[in-house]
This record gives structure tokens, C-alpha cells and sequence, in this order.
């Protein structure tokens, strides 16, 4: 018998299938702009000195390689949960998970498991989500979040759509940096969202992939913080692929916000029982870089500033892209660029340009025109320039 000769051959994934078909091209001139992943203005990865100094440290106390409970490292969970909510406090149960990916299908299966069958998510989110929520048994519903004609977030329709959805759903929000679009509401924006969320009675669940990459470590977690101030229960996801630059580390985190203690300590069984059957326990190395960094006043500071330059040369690409385009006598205005953050660009571009930009000049980004724009350097930003308006 055959057991597998009917497996159909499945899609490529629509971003990590680019990053293998970048690195297989042969072309000299390519130009990587799909993964959301930092490099220099040389173009080459950057392991953070912050990074590298922990990892010394690290090596230097010749720890053992013993087993993490499911939760992972308390010294790293602690931590975690100060940086992304401010304070640690009794009703927030916190576990260590494998990347901010093992986050979002945590909250998944935990979601599933309190038998909920739907998710809204914004329209158009990450190109993982779907599936992450899909394969834990949970089906995704749109709600809107980008108004394409204005190129803007669109706070209407999404307080709007919030009004409609059935009490006791849980609703994905991007905490800042909103991958693809780039464009986040303002702080008094998500005091809205958060008003209408508390009326409906939704489960707000946020996936904070990019803290730092936005204004900064605190200003990014605005939104976090207020849902807790105003005493939602939430789920929360995070990441330290992007600000700590650990991307093959995999490591993350998972929270949740219960309404008391004793109901995180309960929250807190179930979500270990989830973690064994599913990874064990996670990988230790990240968990104890990121716990010496936040340890030290020294480490934390490097980190700090190496944030900032990151976020300040990512920023300033998006300027000189947005300008040169402008520039280059595009019949496109792409000044909307200006009010978008983080780590991508959403360029606007079409299907076919993405594909022309890809076949014709070795430039790739995501089909829906997703642009990482920490991909870009004094060094290609010209020829990216003159591909596009090429392909306009
Ligand atoms: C991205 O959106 O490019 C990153 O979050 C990497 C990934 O896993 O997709």
C-alpha cells in the first residue's frame, strides 16, 4: 500500500516560500524586501553587541542544558511580562513559548479549548494567521482595517464591525506596527477600540510582534496597557525575533489576563497541559539572553540604543523610498508612506508588479505588495526606485 501517493504538492508559504526562492536566485543584483527581518545599511543580518555581550556572559557561567518546565524561564517570564505590560501583577499568567509564531497558535488552542470556534482578525493581517487559527480549529472572520481608496487606517469601519460581532468572541489586534499595513491607531483611537471591544463583550487577544520598532518600548505597548487598564481579559503573543534581532532563536511569549489570581493559577494548568503536548518545554538560549540583557542596567541601555537605531534607519528608508519615488516623477503619490511605521511598507503595488518587480528586476516582496523596508540601503534604494516607478 501506498499511503501517501494522493498528497496533493502544497503552495509555497506566500513569505517564508520567497525568502528560499530570494536565496536561490542567482541574480546579483536581487534585492530581498519580503521577510520581516533587520538588516544594516551593509545589507548583512545584525546580531545585536547587547546580544552578544549576554551571550558571553552566558557562556561564561557554564550553565547547565537541563530541562525548562512548559513555562520556560520564570527569570525571563518575569521579565517579559514587566516589559510588555508595565508590572507584573497576580491575575497575568505568562509562559515562555518557541517565537511570537508558538504565541499566536498558544492563544489558539487555548482559545479553542475554552470552545470558541471563531476569530476576527483585522482585514488584511499577517499571512500566518489565518492558518495558525485554522489548524487549532478556530475560523477566521474579517473585520476591516484598511481603507485602500485612502490609504489609511480605517477607525470607523473597525469600531463599526466591532458593534456587529457576537458577544464573547475573541477579536486579534495587531499591538503596533500592524503587519502589513504599517499604520496603527493612536493612542486615543484605541481608547475607542477598547470601549466598544469592553461593550461587545469581546476577548481582545494581541499579537505584539514589533514593541520597539514603532515610537518606542513603552509608547508601543500603549495599547497593551490600556486594555489592561481598563480591565479587559486578554490574550496577548510576543516576539523578540525582531527587537532583539533573535529570529532563529525562536524565542516569544504567551499571556494571559485573567480576572483574578486564583483564575490565572487554573489558566495557568490548562495552558502548561497545552505546551507538553505540543513542544514539551521550550529551548532555553534566548530565554537567557533576553533575561541577562533586562537584568542589567548596562545591557538594557546598549539594547536600548541599539533599538533606537534600528527603528531611526528603518524610518529613515521609508523616507528617502517615499521621496524618491515622489521624486523620480511617479504617477503615484506616495507621500501615505509617511504615516506608516515599523518594519513594513504597505506599497500599494499591484499583483503584477510585484510580479514584474520579481521577474524583471529580481526584487521581492510579498503578492500583496508588503514591502520590508529594512531590507532597504543607501545601497539598492535607488534601483528599487527606479524598478518601481518602471513597473507603475
Ligand atoms: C514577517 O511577517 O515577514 C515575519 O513576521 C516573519 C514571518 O514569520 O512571517
Amino acid at each position: 500500500m501506498n499511503f501517501f501517493d494522493t498528497i496533493d504538492m502544497a503552495p509555497p508559504d506566500p513569505i517564508l516560500g520567497l525568502n528560499t526562492a530570494f536565496k536561490e536566485d542567482p541574480r546579483s543584483n536581487k534585492v530581498n524586501l519580503s521577510i520581516g527581518a533587520y538588516k544594516t545599511d551593509d545589507l548583512q543580518p545584525l546580531v545585536l553587541t547587547a546580544v552578544r555581550k549576554a551571550e558571553q556572559q552566558i557562556l561564561s557561567q557554564g550553565m547547565d542544558k537541563e530541562y525548562l518546565s512548559q513555562d520556560g524561564n520564570p527569570e525571563y517570564v518575569n521579565r517579559s511580562i514587566k516589559l510588555v505590560f508595565g508590572a507584573e501583577q497576580d491575575n497575568i499568567f505568562g509562559a515562555q513559548a518557541p517565537g511570537g509564531t508558538a504565541g499566536v497558535r498558544l492563544a489558539a488552542e487555548f482559545l479553542a479549548q475554552i470552545g470558541s470556534s471563531v476569530i476576527y482578525i483585522p482585514d488584511p493581517t499577517w499571512a500566518n494567521h489565518n492558518q495558525v487559527f485554522a489548524r487549532a480549529g478556530l475560523k477566521a472572520e474579517l473585520y476591516p482595517y484598511y481603507d485602500a481608496e485612502r490609504r489609511e487606517f480605517t477607525k470607523s469601519g473597525m469600531v463599526e464591525a466591532i458593534k456587529s460581532i457576537p458577544s464573547g468572541t475573541p477579536i486579534l489586534l495587531h499591538a503596533c506596527c500592524h503587519n502589513p499595513t504599517g499604520l496603527d491607531p493612536t493612542p486615543a483611537d484605541w481608547k475607542e477600540i477598547s470601549t466598544a471591544i469592553k461593550s461587545q463583550e469581546l476577548l481582545p487577544v494581541f499579537d505584539f510582534a514589533y514593541q520597539g520598532f514603532g515610537r518606542g518600548i513603552d509608547e508601543d505597548a500603549t495599547a497593551v496597557r490600556h486594555f489592561l487598564a481598563d480591565g479587559h481579559q486578554m490574550l496577548v503573543a510576543n516576539s523578540y525575533s525582531k527587537n532583539f534581532g533573535l529570529y532563529g532563536e525562536r524565542i516569544g511569549g504567551f499571556y494571559v489576563v485573567a480576572s483574578d489570581g486564583e483564575i490565572a493559577e487554573r489558566v495557568k494548568s490548562q495552558v502548561m497541559r497545552i505546551i507538553r503536548a505540543n513542544y514539551s518545554n521550550p529551548p532555553l538560549h534566548g530565554s537567557r539572553i533576553i533575561a541577562a540583557v533586562l537584568a542589567s542596567d548596562a545591557l538594557r541601555q546598549e539594547w536600548e540604543s541599539e533599538l533606537a537605531v534600528m527603528r531611526k534607519r528603518i524610518s529613515g528608508m521609508r523616507k528617502a523610498l517615499a521621496e524618491g519615488l515622489n521624486a523620480g516623477g511617479s504617477s503615484v503619490d506616495f507621500s501615505f508612506m509617511y504615516k506608516q511605521n515599523g518594519m513594513f511598507s504597505y506599497s500599494g503595488l499591484s499583483k503584477e508588479a510585484v510580479g514584474r518587480l520579481r521577474d524583471e528586476f529580481a526584487i521581492y516582496m510579498p503578492a500583496n505588495g508588503r514591502l520590508n523596508v529594512a531590507g532597504l540601503s543607501p545601497k539598492n534604494l535607488d534601483y528599487v526606485v527606479e524598478a518601481i516607478i518602471a513597473v507603475l
